[in-house]
């Protein structure tokens, strides 16, 4: 099931791989610290694979779009209708203002934030530092919102699903015996001039990143199944999910994406799978 939203480094085409990365169906929760489209959750919602889950992510206007999918999935679609589609071009910096204003909660929050998702530039979410969406006009000829069935086939599949806005730090410490958790924070980057990627407020640096190892290995001594994806640079495989402490590595796929801020030029890169626990006591 593809997810509803456009989002940077979204999974749906590696979700089967990192599927595999797991020994098989969950019995106890699975959880998404960094849940961002969704796109492995639902990837796996569908196949069965999972019943318990908790999905989260650090940013709450994310996660209260999927909570208003989940529950109020036909006044989001009748927000969404009400959407500028003929001037959307003309209106888009008004839909962006009325965004900001808030509430950050409930159906025409999500409406605003998916039709913005769809409209704005590349499918980019970013915030200036006062915390205010400022991604500018798409450079499409039209607005394509997903067809309602797509948007009810999610909501079914969230149905039950527990969504809080948390930290990856806070997320993670729920986890323990027979849970299994994915985790797919903002990447390092690709070389050592490049920027450590900001999808929010907070910075997602070095420190963040060994953070994040640290607590996947405590949840691991916990009895869970962690697997996380990143870059595949020396960075990542040496400093970050060391083989001495215990990570190993999956497959390495080769994804194509985006890397100019114009959007224009897309490269081949490597990303890696790795994975820690369950570690014996
Ligand atoms: C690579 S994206 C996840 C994409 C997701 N797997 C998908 O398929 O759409 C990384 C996500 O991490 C979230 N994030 C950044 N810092 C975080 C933190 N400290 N704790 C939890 N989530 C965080 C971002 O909001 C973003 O949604």
């Amino acid at each position: 099931m593809k997810p509803l939203l456009k989002w940077a480094g979204g999974k749906a085409r590696l979700a089967p791989e990192i599927c595999e990365a797991f020994a098989g169906p969950c019995s106890g929760t699975y959880l998404e610290p960094f849940a961002g489209a969704a796109a492995v959750a639902l990837f796996r919602l569908q196949r069965g694979d999972i019943g318990d889950a908790v999905l989260t992510d650090v940013n709450h206007k994310l996660i209260a779009v999927h909570a208003a999918v989940r529950d109020h999935v036909d006044d989001v679609l009748e927000e969404l209708a009400a959407m500028p589609y003929d001037d959307w071009k003309e209106r888009y910096y008004q839909v962006r203002a009325a965004y900001n204003d808030g509430p950050f909660k409930g159906p025409a929050h999500a409406a605003r934030f998916i039709w913005l998702n769809r409209a704005g530039f590349n499918g980019l979410y970013r915030e200036n530092k006062r915390g205010e969406h400022n991604v500018p006009v798409g450079r499409y000829t039209r607005v394509s919102i997903p067809d309602e069935s797509h948007f009810r086939k999610v909501s079914e599949l969230l149905r039950g699903v527990h969504l809080s806005a948390d930290d990856f730090r806070t997320a993670l410490t729920r986890a323990g015996k027979g849970d299994q958790v994915y985790c797919d924070p903002p990447y390092v980057p690709l070389s050592a001039t490049a920027n450590f990627t900001a999808y929010c407020k907070a910075p997602f640096g070095l420190p963040e990143q060994i953070a994040l190892a640290e607590a996947a290995r405590d949840a691991a001594s916990r009895g869970a199944q962690v697997v996380l994806s990143n870059h595949d640079t020396p960075l990542v495989r040496d400093r970050i999910y060391r083989l001495d402490r215990g990570f190993r590595f999956h497959s390495t796929p080769e994804v194509s994406r985006a890397i100019s801020r114009k959007g224009d030029s897309r490269v081949a890169v490597s990303e890696v799978i790795a994975a820690i626990g369950p570690i014996a006591a």
